[in-house]
């Protein structure tokens, strides 16, 4: 009897949901009393969104949220009487939704309207968002539409279960149990994309197992996509090229082969038949040891095209990746520019080259990769990484929006000012017959899906990005705090203010003013800047990349280096090309900088970046001392995982500081500055011992 009632206590003071980040920015916590009688008076009965069963979810989406927020039931009616929510299906709308409030009789109602029931449902999470961050919602007259069609996610996942740099559990998709056994997480994991518009996601890694494209696996895809079909969202597949050989069992892969595009046909109709929605495919190709087109003597835009024409009948497209480089090239900045463009027109209509925001790969600042804008015959999508393989890992906190938007931004000139990014890949700067952006996936099985409950974040501002790069860092993250935490001003402002710093505060640390790839080389956790193998991969190595010596730091990619400046269109070229015109924040990955040269602060470049690390690892205390503060407005369990890991942020920062400062030290053989914190680490020490995969 003791024991029961002690179980019955104990099951009262827990809170309905624990606070483990699993319900991400869909929580819909009840609201303050005037806000919610507000609500009330403007909504009290839904009419039916329909008879599918994206209009069935609609439904009960918004009425369990609408019941949650407002602790009130909601009353269906067939009719539209005042303070009716309703969902109008209007063919004549082209893209998007409309939210308004429309005059009635004796007052008004809301309506969502569009041409398609997945619209209306992203329409109905935008009204949802309005409520939840307590907007008011009295006079509506919102339309919005996406800038990218397709809004993608790339999952790194294995067959085996494992993700490929990810860092928030093992994947999300139990390929044993499928397609039998269904997790309930699947649901969710389309519901949150919906929530934010993202409206495609490709499985598997683009290092991808063959296995992926046979009959078994092709099932299993198949009972994914007809859970996530409702809610807009379709599957894409990574292929690997050798798939006709290495699964169909024919002697050659070769795109020109007749057997081998046959046997890709043959393969697309398999695929839809089982699926008639499916996307299309990802290929990564004669990169990393993949095997690709050019192992046959063919190009890229042989073996793009061939796929092509395997999806064609059938509105599929291929996503063609210009990740690629080889060991041997002076300069890894410039590869995919040189084997891309020569084939610029080649490729069939439903082929998209997919390239990473930056030349050499996701690093924490790169500049654009200049493809973008040059290759002004094919479609384009930008690929960004979402899971910070080089930020952190989710062990700490770096709010990837600022990165995105510097991107999309960027103005690469191609037709003159303000051919920002965002315009070369949208199709209105260059028409394109396919427009999409794909984001590399941080979620897994982890409770909260990212391993950082902060990280969320990230896979949010993707969503919202992808919609619309138009809107800022800052009002994304305020939108994603007030739903995820709070709407307390109190907690907002400050940690609003540190998730936009946090970027920077990581490039800060670990690779200021334009340096690149100074990490542990196994996994990419730490600093190893001093490393270099005999035998491995010169362009694995960062002596390849930061090429410090006695004279100064950085790589000389000007026209009297490596010339990768010419790649950009000018004024950008020149002013890459010119020390003194270069933003400094780049610098070094465009100059070899003298040691004592005088930067805009008036400070030498040794002295700045000495300053520079010590700006990281203050932003890191900082961003504890913030967080310190939080526990108010929050539960106890996200508040010390997010304590936990931003300590672990501050060690890290002084670990990277002390590493880069003391190993660069012996080649500029100048003095820490005297406002420098003193490093606390010894570099022969730390040299000996290799980084630890924290996440392994
Ligand atoms: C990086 C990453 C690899 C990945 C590759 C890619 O090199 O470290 O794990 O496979 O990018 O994007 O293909």
């Amino acid at each position: 009897m003791k024991n029961t009632l002690v179980c019955i206590f104990l099951f009262l003071s827990i809170p309905l949901f624990a606070e483990d980040g699993s319900r991400l920015w869909l929580r819909y916590e009840p609201l303050p009393e005037l806000v919610s009688e507000n609500y009330q008076q403007i909504i009290s009965n839904i009419c039916p969104a329909g008879s599918t069963e994206t209009a069935r979810i609609i439904e009960q989406e918004f009425v369990s949220a609408f019941e949650n927020m407002n602790r009130r039931n909601l009353k269906f009616s067939k009719i539209i009487t005042t303070n009716s929510l309703v969902f109008e299906i209007d063919t004549t709308i082209q893209s998007g939704y409309f939210i308004q409030t429309k005059k009635i009789k004796k007052g008004t109602y809301t309506s969502i309207s569009a041409s398609n029931d997945i619209d209306l449902l992203y329409g109905m999470y935008h009204l949802l968002r309005l409520m939840q961050m307590q907007e008011d919602i009295t006079h509506l007259d919102i339309h919005e539409k996406p800038v990218y069609d397709r809004r993608i996610l790339n999952h790194w996942d294995n067959i085996d279960g494992s993700i490929e740099r990810g860092y928030a559990g093992r994947s999300l998709w139990d390929w044993d149990d499928l397609p039998g056994k269904i997790s309930p997480r699947y649901t969710e994991y389309a519901r949150a994309n919906a929530s934010i518009g993202i409206n495609g996601t490709v499985l598997n890694n683009v290092n991808a197992n063959p296995l992926f494209l046979s009959k078994e696996y092709v099932l299993k895809t198949a009972k994914l996509a007809d859970i996530f079909r409702p809610w807009g969202i379709r599957v894409y597949l990574s292929v690997n090229f050798s798939s006709p050989t290495a699964l169909g069992g024919l002697s050659t892969s070769d795109p020109l082969n007749v057997e081998v595009r046959q046997w890709w046909k043959d393969k697309a109709k398999e695929i839809y038949a089982l699926i008639p929605d499916f996307g299309g495919f990802l290929v990564k190709a004669n990169s990393e040891g993949l095997p690709g087109p050019q192992d046959f003597g063919r190009t890229h835009a042989d073996g793009a095209n061939m796929l092509a024409e395997a999806l064609e009948p059938y509105k599929g497209i291929v996503m063609w990746r210009a990740f690629v480089y080889n060991a041997t090239s002076p300069d890894r900045a410039k590869q995919a520019y040189e084997e891309f463009m020569p084939l610029d027109g080649q490729f069939h209509k439903n082929v998209i080259i997919q390239v990473k925001n930056g030349p050499i790969d996701f690093q924490p600042r790169e500049p654009f990769n200049p493809l973008f804008g040059a290759m002004q015959k094919t479609p384009l999508m930008l690929e960004f990484q979402i899971t910070q393989e080089y930020l952190g890992f989710s062990l700490q906190l770096a709010y990837l929006a600022p990165l995105y938007k510097e991107c999309l931004d960027a103005d690469t000139y191609s037709k003159g000012e303000g051919s920002t990014i965002a315009k070369v890949t949208d199709g209105s700067l260059f028409s394109q017959a396919v427009t999409a952006i794909a984001g590399v996936a941080n979620t897994g099985n982890d409770a909260n899906w990212t391993g950082h409950h902060l990280a969320q974040a990230n896979w949010y501002c993707f969503g919202r990005l992808a919609w619309n790069p138009d809107l800022t860092s800052g009002q994304i993250a305020g939108e994603w705090l007030k739903m995820t935490f709070t709407t307390e001003s109190a907690f907002v402002e400050p940690v609003k203010e540190m998730l936009l710093e946090s970027r920077e505060a990581v490039v800060n640390y670990m690779m200021p003013l334009g340096l690149a790839h100074l990490f542990a080389w196994e996994h990419h956790y730490g600093p190893e800047p001093w490393l270099a193998i005999p035998g491995a991969r010169p362009d694995w190595m960062p002596s390849y990349y930061h090429k410090t010596d006695s004279i100064g730091l950085g790589f000389d990619r000007t026209v009297s280096g490596s010339d990768a400046v010419s790649e950009y269109f000018p004024p950008l070229s020149t002013i890459y090309n010119d020390i003194t015109t270069c933003p400094e924040n780049l610098i070094l990955w465009f100059h070899h900088v003298h040691w004592n040269y005088r930067m805009h602060s008036n400070r030498t470049l040794w002295d700045e970046l000495c300053y520079k690390y010590q700006d990281g690892v203050d932003a890191a205390r900082k961003f504890q001392k913030v967080w310190d503060k939080m526990a108010p407005f929050m539960d106890k369990e996200r508040f010390e995982d997010v304590q936990g890991k931003l300590k672990i942020q501050t060690t890290d920062a002084v670990w990277w500081k002390d590493a880069c400062l003391l190993y660069f030290q012996t080649e500029s053989r100048q003095p820490i500055p005297y406002e420098i914190e003193r490093p606390v680490h010894d570099l022969k020490k730390l040299k000996s011992e290799k980084p630890v995969n924290p996440i392994p």
